[in-house]
């Protein structure tokens, strides 16, 4: 099989992993792409010959037919358990789905073809009727398109008339498939989970997860998001077993050992969030006046009050979205369940959201505190969808940033209503801009609202799934309510979802309805001409400001300085200075200006993008800077709080484009040693993690941290919490709970003996104790990692059998990641061999076990050394982790030879892009330590002198 053929059988799937960053307690949105290679169709398909000139081939459905409702019978044949004793004969357990379904249409131009799509499916049967004359029409021949269009073309024998209404059935058959994409199988072990592995114990249950073009894998239909249309919806399952579907059962029956269950036919809605689920699980209710709400979960997980929190906050969301839209949710039940297995983190189909078990299960007393807020911020985000999403959808892919970023946008507010004591709304604001401003930085990046003609197959589609439309999409909704007024935005947006429900939107459409709120209120912005470089072009500005004359610029911000460009924005800039209150200054040319808001008068510092509504960094004269870090150091709580994050961001990122020296970014640090917030400490620690993996390995990691700078520095917010954690407790304030975990993570990694020694005398006691953890939930994360990385042989041996004992996900994960702290590289050998035995690493996490041995410095060759040998093995799912990991550190021209050694030289199939960019930065890395090596040893040595 030539590599052009492997590749156009893979599939790319994104999904989007949250994580817990369980080092700083951070909660970071990971975006990550996976591809798979489609199990169930291994012969390979023909590929269109590259030499043949001529247009493209078409990818999109032609508008000439027009869907109005599905009447769909699916059938999957699978068994929920397998019973084996030796005298009784146990059923084999069968992939097989089967199916059948009719479509009703309408005719609005004549023609003799029928398209749909259609992937991976028999089917047979086709059978075209006039609904108007009740008369059949003949199918004359049906044709699987074998290319990238999944076309099912069907040929009759006479045309179907414009202003006809007509239907189409057909019989299919397929098979559930084994990745986690379209109608897919799921195991768990139930009962004893002590048994696990055990084949008595094991379940089997079926999901589907059909975002965005997994539906006709499920069955024949016009799977684009424009068709929406009415599913009617028999799942036909075996006795034992509880169906899920959209919509509210409306009765049930039972034929030859099988339950027909029958749902109430949807409001019209998109292919994509069709869905349904065949399980034993059993369900939590919540409360809400009109709709049922039920979390379902694993019968153990449901009994053991795992799903208590998710429901406990459901209601209130969805009461609170309602009251917010002043449109209600519609359907009489709205179905959450937490499955063993789901990439993405969560899918919003309509009335049954999907989640990703670990992500909905709260475990009290073990699960950290913090888990709560990731929690919250999914459904949240989830829920949000109904509206945004499924109510009102994009016209296609290229504008999905009107489904993702307003579910990120809104889900901030919803948890700051529902959890207000999480106090979640600043830090998840940063968390989302600083993601987005990473991934905008690069040339290559892409509009939050890319032309329509470069989205076009499903990895394209696929591709849309990242940082900028989730991030950028919601950084850019902030801006603009800032901008018109948070009261206007919202009246414009409630017209936008009324107007527009069980229809599709583009983004003028949102401007337009914007703008008549604008209006309305006497306003004078122009929404379109404002937000369009935003949403049209790559990137984003970084505003130059010279607070001595009041001069102001703008240039694009690009990490690579080599290129050129001269895109501009209209940039709304808030500026407050020591004196004066904030106020909205508009930069709206490429050129230079003067204006008086920027000039500093007597002396006092001028700070622009107060609160960080702009999707923009700001840049000034060096003056300027030393003023406010003066500030910063003096009276830091003149500078609001999100600022004080952002000015330590935007002076390391400055100094990583070369636009200010690094040592303004070193400076931006000091402030800390009197500070217990948690925004800034998270932007120095994330910044500085750059520094780290660059020298590491050098002499320059001596005066950084051993030599005392970081340690000198993360003192006082250690013995700030000192009372707190030797005592095994958590302060009330939830992002005080942060900073504690970011004060025992510096702390104990730079060397800090207090911490040491409180690290190693929990876990000891842990050790000692007749297997009583006394380590609070919030902290076994940090503690276990700093105890196996204090430790040796017998902390290690510890940790693996709790490990291996251990019936808990977040307990298993923690300490999976504790492992890989070890500073023995004898240990970090043999926990890289146990990832190529299931019995001992599961499969699903052999990529991350790989990833933290990378990161850490003392695994780091080893990891990449045992990539290269077992290549074959690792790249079966999620290669571009492994090797984000093991080249993130990769610094040195001897490096980057090596690196593209292995690309010349391995077989990189999914990853090529990973590789590619990676060495890129590599490039980028060797330059940038030859240039800042020396300046940075001086400035760390003048630190630890001083
Ligand atoms: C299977 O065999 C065992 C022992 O031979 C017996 O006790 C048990 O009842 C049998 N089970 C069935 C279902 O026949
Ligand atoms: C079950 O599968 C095995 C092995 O594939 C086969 O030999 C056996 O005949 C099957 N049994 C039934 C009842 O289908
Ligand atoms: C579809 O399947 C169901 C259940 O087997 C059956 O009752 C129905 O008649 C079938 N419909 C069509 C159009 O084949
Ligand atoms: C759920 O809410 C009830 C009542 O507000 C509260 O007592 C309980 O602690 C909550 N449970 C969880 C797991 O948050
Ligand atoms: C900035 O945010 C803080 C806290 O959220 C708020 O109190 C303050 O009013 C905001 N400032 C401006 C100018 O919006
Ligand atoms: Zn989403």
């Amino acid at each position: 099989m030539s590599k052009e053929s492997v590749m156009s059988k893979t599939m790319a799937i994104a999904f989007i992993v949250l994580t817990i960053s369980a080092i700083t307690g951070l909660i970071t949105m990971v975006i990550l792409y996976k591809t798979q290679i489609d199990p169930m169709n291994p012969t390979p398909r023909p590929t269109f010959p590259s030499t043949t000139t001529g247009p493209p081939p078409v990818m999109r459905l032609p508008k000439n037919l027009v869907p109005q409702r599905y009447k769909i019978f699916l059938q999957p044949h699978f068994y929920t358990k397998i019973i084996k004793e030796v005298n009784v004969t146990s059923p084999n357990q069968t992939l097989l789905f089967t199916g059948n379904s009719t479509v009703n249409f309408h005719c609005i131009q004549r023609t003799r073809t029928i398209y749909l799509n259609s992937m991976d499916l028999k089917v047979s049967e086709p059978q075209v009727k006039h609904q108007d004359k009740n008369e059949q029409i003949k199918v004359s021949g049906m044709i699987f398109h074998e290319d990238d269009s999944n076309f099912l073309e069907i040929q009759l024998k006479d045309a179907l008339e414009a202003g006809g209404n007509y239907s189409l059935s057909l019989v299919f058959s397929g098979e559930v498939s084994e990745s986690l994409y379209a109608l897919y199988i799921s195991t768990y072990s139930e009962g004893h989970p002590e048994y696990e592995g055990d084949p008595n114990t094991e379940r089997f249950l079926v999901s589907t997860n059909l975002e965005p073009t997994g539906a006709r894998s499920v069955f024949p239909c016009f799977d684009e998001p424009e068709m929406k249309a009415v599913f009617d919806v028999t799942i036909i399952h075996r006795l034992d077993t509880l169906a899920l579907g959209n919509e509210d059962v409306a009765g049930s029956s039972i034929i030859d050992d099988w339950k027909y269950t029958r749902f109430h036919p949807t409001p019209r809605m998109s292919t994509y969030l069709f869905a349904f689920t065949v399980s034993e699980f059993t369900a939590t209710p919540s409360k809400h006046e009109r709709v049922l709400i039920e979390t379902f979960a694993r019968p153990d997980a449901t009994k053991a009050g795992y799903t208590k929190y998710a429901a406990n906050i459901t209601g209130e969301i969805l009461k609170f979205y309602e009251k917010f839209f002043e449109i209600n949710y519609e359907q009489k039940t709205l179905d959450q369940i937490a499955l063993p297995d789901l990439a993405p983190a969560a899918m919003e189909n309509w009335g049954l959201i999907t989640y990703e078990e670990g992500a909905l299960l709260y475990e009290e007393g073990v699960s950290s505190l913090l888990h709560k807020e990731s929690i919250a911020t999914l459904i949240a985000h989830e829920l949000a969808h109904q509206w945004f999403g499924n109510l009102v959808t994009m016209k296609w892919w290229n504008e999905l940033w009107l489904n993702e970023g307003f579910a990120t946008y809104m889900s901030f507010l919803a948890v700051d209503h529902v959890e207000p004591a999480f106090k979640m709304r600043e830090t998840n604001v940063l968390n989302s801009l600083h993601s987005a401003f990473e991934a905008d930085a690069l040339a290559s990046s892409h509009p939050l609202s890319p032309p329509q003609e470069d989205v076009q197959t499903s990895t394209e589609i696929n591709e849309m799934f990242d940082a900028i439309v989730y991030n950028k999409g919601s950084a850019v909704l902030r801006m603009l309510a800032d901008i018109v007024e948070e009261r206007v935005f919202n009246k414009g947006i409630k017209m936008y979802l009324s107007n527009l429900k069980y229809e599709n939107a583009d983004q003028d459409d949102l401007w337009t309805y914007i703008q008549k709120a604008v209006d309305d209120d006497g306003g004078h912005t122009n929404v379109a001409k404002v937000m369009h470089p935003w949403t049209k072009q790559i990137g984003y500005p970084v505003i130059n400001i010279n607070t001595e004359n009041g001069q102001i610029y703008q240039t694009h911000f690009l990490f690579n300085d080599s290129s050129e460009s001269s895109l501009w924005w209209h940039v709304p800039i808030r500026v407050m200075s020591e004196v004066s209150d904030s106020r909205l200054v508009w930069l709206e040319t490429s050129n230079t200006e003067t204006k008086d808001e920027f000039i500093s008068k007597e002396g006092e510092w001028i700070l622009a993008n107060v609160n960080c509504t702009g999707y923009y960094r700001v840049n000034y004269n060096s003056l300027n800077w030393q003023r406010l870090l003066f500030q910063l150091e003096s009276n830091r709580d003149l500078i609001p709080l999100m600022n004080r994050g952002q000015l330590v961001d935007d002076a390391f990122n400055l100094a990583r484009a070369k636009l200010v020296d690094v040592t303004l970014a070193l400076n931006s640090t000091r402030f800390l040693w009197n500070e217990t917030a948690y925004l800034p400490w998270e932007a120095a620690v994330r910044n500085l993690e750059y520094f780290g993996l660059m020298f590491d390995r050098s002499e320059v990691y001596g005066p950084m941290q051993a030599g005392a700078y970081l340690r000198e520095q993360v003192r006082g917010l250690y013995s700030f919490f000192k009372n707190y954690t030797d005592h095994s407790a958590v302060p009330d304030d939830h992002s005080l709970q942060q900073s504690q975990i970011t004060a025992i993570h510096v702390a104990c990694s730079n060397g800090l003996p207090e911490c040491e020694t409180m690290a190693k005398k929990m876990f000891a006691d842990w050790m000692n104790g007749n297997g009583t953890n006394h380590i609070h939930p919030n902290l076994r994360s940090v503690i276990y990692c700093q105890a196996v990385a204090a430790g040796g042989e017998k902390e290690w041996e510890f940790a693996w059998n709790k490990l291996q004992s251990s019936t808990d996900t977040s307990e298993k994960d923690q300490l999976r990641q504790a492992l890989s702290c070890s500073r023995k590289i004898w240990l970090l050998n043999r926990y890289l061999q146990y990832t190529l035995d299931s019995e001992k690493i599961r499969r699903m996490d052999v990529a991350s076990t790989i990833y933290y041995v990378a990161k850490n410095v003392a695994g780091h060759a080893l990891a990449w050394n045992f990539i290269r040998a077992h290549w074959a093995f690792i790249i079966v799912d999620e290669g571009q982790l492994v090797i984000e990991g093991v080249t993130s550190r990769f610094s040195t021209t001897f490096e980057l030879q090596e690196l593209e050694r292995f690309a010349r030289d391995y077989d990189l199939s999914y990853t090529a892009r990973t590789v590619y960019q990676a060495i890129e930065q590599t490039r980028v890395n060797i330059q940038w330590v030859k240039e800042n090596k020396d300046t940075i040893l001086n400035w760390f040595e003048g630190e630890t002198s001083s």
